[in-house]
């Protein structure tokens, strides 16, 4: 018996060692906001945050044209409401991936496509049409060539799994079984993978005191709370692996294996109503930031150490426009100028702090018509009330003594102080947005953060997180397994370590 947990133990450090493959965090947008910035302010704070990777809820064209030539990966859905014509259809498949994703590869990166949003459990008389819908789709990718830079997947509710805990018993409701096994073979056949949105908050709050809630925001439990399943002895030290591992066990029990498990949402409400006690702003920040870390540490849940956790936060703006709850319109990560919310940071980063709002510039566009600027910057330095002092002759921003720069100077300056009560960047088509400060020498725009050591944004807190270096990874390791191997054995000997199993 000892042995097999050595041999166990084992297996999971050869599991982590093994994995390299960069884990990277993403965040949806969700559109149904009051005051939505244009679609290229959006992306200039996707950037200013270093977002590398977005979903959206639909195929909105402003937001893909928007996101072309980037960089950004870009993962696309088709609404519940567009699955059914779909699945009826190949001809409506082939139009939608032509009109949705042909049309802006490659300049947008268009790497997924999730086929409606919890159909299963939100839409069950779609449920028999939504592999179908799957299948078409995919067959019009075939047909675009396409079918290796685009992956098709449908995101499930945890609710697809009645009872996830402990892991090790988790199966899928067998109502679903023949639609899943059907999903999951089409996964495997197109190595794509199985897209969850896995919501601890709400597991947390369903399960009435249950689980405690450090184990839901990935806190330190004490010793007495551990909670390790029963039947592999594996630890769990939050509700995010295990309801990962709950996804695998399930799949396993289906006999299918090596497909990844992607989470397409996660989060945390940051305001709810006076009956929601927990969507507060700190548990908010401490779920985001913890979620943040544990994705960053690469390792998959402790059943599949070796497939990294890639997660979708939700989301990118509070979705005022949304009814139910007061929570419901509070998981945003910014607000509409960019500012974050709360303060977000990379675990091990000290100076990872992107609280700051973000800077995004309005400025001239090259090869705007000499009049066009001279019309924008009498109205700006006008009617328009900018400051255009600093253009003067001999004051900071006068040179270079163009009409290119001295209209960028007071385009901005009168963006910056009007922008938040509807002023635009615009000036007769002469103006263009950036994310990227102006400012030059002693020339400092309105709006710079003037950081001489990060440059005008904050650091970031999105993107891949490449490998850790070698040291403290295997120190970690090291850690985990004399956890692992401490909680195993005080199981063992019947040391009630698990008060909620
Ligand atoms: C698009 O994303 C894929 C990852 O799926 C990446 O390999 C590729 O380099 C990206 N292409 C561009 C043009 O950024
Ligand atoms: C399984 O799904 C069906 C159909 O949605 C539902 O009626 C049933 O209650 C579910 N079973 C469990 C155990 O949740
Ligand atoms: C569904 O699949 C599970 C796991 O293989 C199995 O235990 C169960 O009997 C199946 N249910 C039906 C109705 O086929
Ligand atoms: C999975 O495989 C096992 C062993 O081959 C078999 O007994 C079981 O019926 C299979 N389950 C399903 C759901 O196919
Ligand atoms: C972030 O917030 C902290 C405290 O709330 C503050 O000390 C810090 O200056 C802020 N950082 C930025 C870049 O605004
Ligand atoms: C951004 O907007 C939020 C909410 O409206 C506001 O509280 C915050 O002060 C704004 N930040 C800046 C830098 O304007
Ligand atoms: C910008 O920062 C530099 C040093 O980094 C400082 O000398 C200068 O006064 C600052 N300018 C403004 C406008 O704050
Ligand atoms: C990664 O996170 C898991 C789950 O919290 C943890 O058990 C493991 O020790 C971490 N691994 C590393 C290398 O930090």
């Amino acid at each position: 018996m000892k042995l097999q947990i050595q041999f166990q133990a084992l297996l999971l450090f050869v599991g982590v060692l093994v994995n390299s493959v960069g884990a990277y965090i993403g965040v949806n947008i969700g559109t149904d906001v009051t005051n939505l910035p244009p679609p290229v302010e959006i992306v200039a704070i996707l950037r200013a945050h270093q977002i590398t990777h977005v979903r959206l809820f639909d195929s909105d064209a402003r937001i893909l044209n928007a996101l072309s030539a980037t960089g950004i990966q870009v993962h696309v859905s088709v609404t519940n409401q567009e699955v059914l014509g779909i699945g009826e259809s190949t001809s409506a498949a082939a139009t939608w991936i032509s009109k949705n994703i042909a049309a802006y590869l490659p300049s947008t990166n268009i790497t997924a496509i999730s086929v409606g949003s919890e159909v299963l459990t939100s839409l069950p008389n779609a449920a028999p049409i939504l592999f179908s819908a799957m299948s078409n789709l995919h067959k019009a990718l075939v047909a675009s060539n396409l079918n290796d830079r685009v992956k098709i997947s449908t995101p499930f509710a945890m609710d697809v799994i009645p009872n996830p805990f402990p892991p090790s018993t988790a199966n899928f409701n067998s109502t679903f079984n023949t639609t899943i096994f059907q999903i999951l073979q089409f996964l495997k056949n197109t190595k794509s993978f199985y897209t969850v949105n896995a919501y601890p908050y709400y597991e947390y709050v369903k399960s009435n005191g249950i689980f405690p809630l450090e184990y839901a925001l990935f806190k330190p439990l004490s010793s007495v709370k551990q909670i390790v399943d029963p039947n592999t002895l594996f630890h769990y030290d939050n509700m995010y692996d295990a309801l990962i591992d709950a996804v695998y066990n399930s799949i396993a029990a289906l006999n299918f294996s090596g497909i990844p498990v992607v989470v397409t949402e996660t989060g945390w409400p940051w305001f709810g109503g006076a009956t929601e006690p927990d969507a507060t702003l700190g548990n908010a920040e401490t779920y985001i930031n913890n979620l943040i870390r544990r994705v960053a540490n690469e390792s998959g849940p402790p059943s599949q150490r070796s497939f990294p956790i890639h997660t979708y936060i939700y989301e990118l703006f509070n979705e005022d426009k949304r009814g139910g709850d007061v929570s419901e319109r509070s998981w945003g990560l910014v607000f509409a100028n960019g500012s974050t919310v709360y303060d977000l940071s990379l675990s091990d980063g000290s100076e990872d702090d992107v609280n700051g709002s973000v800077s995004v510039f309005c400025i001239a566009r090259q090869g705007a018509e000499e009049s066009g600027l001279r019309d924008g910057i009498n109205w700006a330095c006008g009617p328009g009330r900018a400051n255009c002092g600093p253009v003067q002759e001999g004051r900071a921003c006068y040179m270079p003594d163009t009409l290119q720069n001295h209209a960028s100077f007071a385009y901005n300056d009168y963006y910056q102080k009007m922008r938040g009560a509807g002023g635009t960047c615009d000036f007769g088509g002469t103006a263009v947005i950036t994310s990227v400060d102006p400012s030059y020498g002693s020339c400092r725009f309105t709006g710079s953060s003037n950081s001489s050591t990060s440059g005008p944004f904050p650091s970031p807190a999105f993107g891949p997180v490449g490998p850790s270096s070698g040291s403290s990874r295997n120190v970690d390791i090291f850690r985990f397994g004399i956890l692992f191997a401490v909680n195993a054995l005080l199981y063992l000997l019947g040391v009630n370590t698990r008060d909620i199993l």
